[in-house]
């Protein structure tokens, strides 16, 4: 929680606080990928990164889940360049690989509203998985709970967080460490 100089990933710009440091966040997804691998002990897993904002977090993950696994992906549409949850969720791609009698476990950055994420399960269900459950990085403990939630990395604060995935803007994905920015 110190107040680290100006870093050039970030343009320079002041980043108010560090929430989550690159040891920290690598800790906790290293602890979330052997609770994976222990809560599937047989079947084919696919996970479903949702993208852009979990293309980091599902790298480290994936890397961290210590059986057979396929990936892919989905893209669903964003805040664009706001900072507030928008209305209607739009899915601009699914996954093409075979969801039916697979567990499917859709991996996420942060949530928020839960908008997205409760708009995309009924979708995944209608094709038929074994399992469906999602890992989120962050929640922000927001939105109403949703029962397919089954790991967590961290609850987090409710300010717009970015870096390790998270942007503003597409700004700030590629830094290693989740921030407030100033
Ligand atoms: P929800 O539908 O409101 O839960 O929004 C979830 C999506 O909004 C996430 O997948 C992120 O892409 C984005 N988002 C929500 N909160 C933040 C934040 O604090 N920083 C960056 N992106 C965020
Ligand atoms: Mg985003």
């Amino acid at each position: 929680m110190s107040s680290p100089p100006a870093d050039p990933r970030a343009g320079n710009r002041p980043i108010r606080r560090v929430v989550y440091d690159e040891a920290t966040i690598a800790a906790r997804v290293r602890a979330l990928g052997h609770e994976i691998t222990r809560a599937y002990p047989d079947g084919d897993l696919l996970l479903v990164g949702l993208l852009k904002g979990s293309f980091v977090f599902l790298a480290d993950l994936a890397r961290n889940i210590e059986r057979p696994l396929a990936v892919d992906f989905l893209v669903a549409s964003s805040y664009g360049s706001g900072t507030v949850s928008g209305g209607e969720v739009r899915l601009l791609y699914e996954p093409a690989s075979r969801l039916a009698d697979r567990h499917i476990l859709l991996v996420e950055d942060i949530i928020d509203s839960g908008r997205t994420l409760a708009s995309l399960m009924d979708r995944l269900r209608s094709r038929g998985p074994r399992s469906l459950a999602v890992c989120a990085l962050l929640d922000k403990r927001i939105a109403p709970p949703l029962p397919e939630l089954r790991f967590v990395g961290f609850t987090a604060p409710p300010a717009f967080l970015v870096g390790y995935g998270l942007d503003h803007a597409e700004d700030f994905r590629h830094l290693p460490y989740i921030a407030e920015m100033g």
